[in-house]
């Protein structure tokens, strides 16, 4: 489902800022070379994932789901000098190329775990300025609710396909879509958060830790 008319979106590109060379080379072989190329941010999620990244400057991030490092590296544009970025993937058959991008970037501060997020958020010893959820669907509220506690106060939670290509709205929702009404619903009540769904692409939604 496109959320916004196709002309509208690309005419929302071509007044958006270029993305950078490796970005555009680990899209197109993402395209040409990975399975499920869509779900990698893209352009648009991408500039803006830059965007608050740079707006917060943070010193910790962590990004649940890594998949080719796209919107790790967009994220790593606004860390703070010295800072970590945290990205976790349980897929080890992308390890290879995906190192081979950071690699590329010449960006320091990038720590790439291979492993179940489930089994590794709560071994990280850090406090996190900005979290961006963007693995299983089934586990994004187990994601937050592992997190939250590792997020600084004041700091940012991001979660991506809060939409769901439109099927939240579905009458007979299949499980992942279950998942993201379900977590769409606890964040909206959630006493430890403020937020707002952003209608970007597939929906992101952007939440502030009280
Ligand atoms: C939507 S993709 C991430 C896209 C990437 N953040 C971007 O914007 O370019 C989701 C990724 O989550 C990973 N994933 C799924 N379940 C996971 C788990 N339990 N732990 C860690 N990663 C997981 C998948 O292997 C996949 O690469």
């Amino acid at each position: 489902m496109e959320f916004i008319d196709s002309q509208l979106q690309v005419y929302a590109e071509k007044s958006t800022s270029h993305e950078s060379d490796l970005l555009k080379k680990i899209e197109r072989e993402t395209h040409l070379q990975v399975l499920k190329p869509r779900m990698l941010s893209g352009h648009l999620q991408g500039r803006f994932l830059s965007m608050i990244s740079k707006m917060i400057k943070p010193k910790n991030i962590l990004e649940i789901g890594t998949y080719t490092g796209y919107a790790t590296l967009c994220l790593a544009e606004g860390l703070e000098k010295n800072g970590t970025l945290i990205t976790v993937d349980v897929n080890e058959e992308l390890e290879k190329r995906v190192r081979g991008y950071f690699a590329e970037s010449k960006l320091s501060g990038i720590e790439y775990i291979i492993g179940n997020a489930i089994r590794i958020i709560p071994t990280l010893n850090y406090e996190f300025d900005l979290v961006f959820i963007d693995a299983d669907k089934e586990n994004y509220a187990n994601y937050f609710d592992l997190v939250i506690d590792k997020v600084a106060p004041g700091g940012f939670v991001l979660a991506d396909n809060v939409l769901w290509s439109g099927k939240v709205l579905d009458g007979k929702p299949d499980k992942d879509t279950r998942s993201i009404i379900e977590f769409n619903k606890k964040i909206q009540e959630d006493a430890r958060v403020e937020n707002v769904l952003l209608p970007v692409r597939d929906g992101i939604t952007l939440m502030r830790k009280l």
